[in-house]
């Protein structure tokens, strides 16, 4: 299955979940079985030539790829979560949206003292969401080694802005 086939199948809504977002719907793509195996086929392929010892994940879309990147390597699972989910104390950090402002947190105990991470999500936009995740597993002892994401919008620098602070980023296809 190629790029293109892959594109195809992430369906684009106009004016969600605010007006003048184009938001693009990767439930489409997951929702089509060869489309989602090639998909974290292809992720699963980037994140084990990155080293990667963890896989993390960002909730809620990006456990979706995340958790089957990491069943296919036989990997632990770190969720990166929005705020009040995890039964322990936290490590918090707040982050600006393309559409608003949230909180994640992650399970201090989650990452091995130096483990090797690849952080996973659906999409990449400004970056506020994925850097904030970085920031978080740093916190937490993790070498965020890669970040993966399924779709990038170039346009709005997250991939640009993780680049910058030397975590390499990779997307399978990106809509300008
Ligand atoms: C979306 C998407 C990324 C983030 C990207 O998540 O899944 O996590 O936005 O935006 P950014 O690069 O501008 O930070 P959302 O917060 O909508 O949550 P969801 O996965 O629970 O739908
Ligand atoms: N998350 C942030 N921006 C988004 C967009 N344009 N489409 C889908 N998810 C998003």
């Amino acid at each position: 299955m190629t790029v293109d086939d892959l594109k195809a199948l992430v369906r684009t809504i106009p004016d969600f979940p605010k007006p003048g977002i184009l938001f693009r719907d990767v439930t489409t793509l997951i929702g089509d079985g060869p489309g989602f195996a090639a998909a974290v086929g292809h992720m699963a392929d980037r994140a084990e030539a990155a080293g990667a010892q963890v896989i993390a994940g960002i909730e809620a879309r990006g456990f979706i790829f995340g958790a089957a990147i990491a069943v296919r390597l036989a990997l632990p699972f770190v969720p990166v979560r929005k705020p009040g989910k995890l039964p322990v104390p936290v490590l918090a950090i707040d982050y600006a949206l393309e559409y608003g402002t949230d909180t994640l947190e992650v399970d201090p105990g989650a990452v091995p003292d130096g483990a090797r991470v690849v952080l996973v999500d659906d999409l990449i936009a400004t970056g506020g969401t994925a850097m904030a995740a970085v920031e978080l597993l740093r916190r937490a002892g993790g070498t965020v080694v890669q970040s993966l994401f399924a779709i990038d919008l170039p346009e709005l620098g997250g991939a640009r802005r993780l680049r910058d602070a030397k975590v390499p980023a990779d997307a399978l296809m990106s809509f300008d």
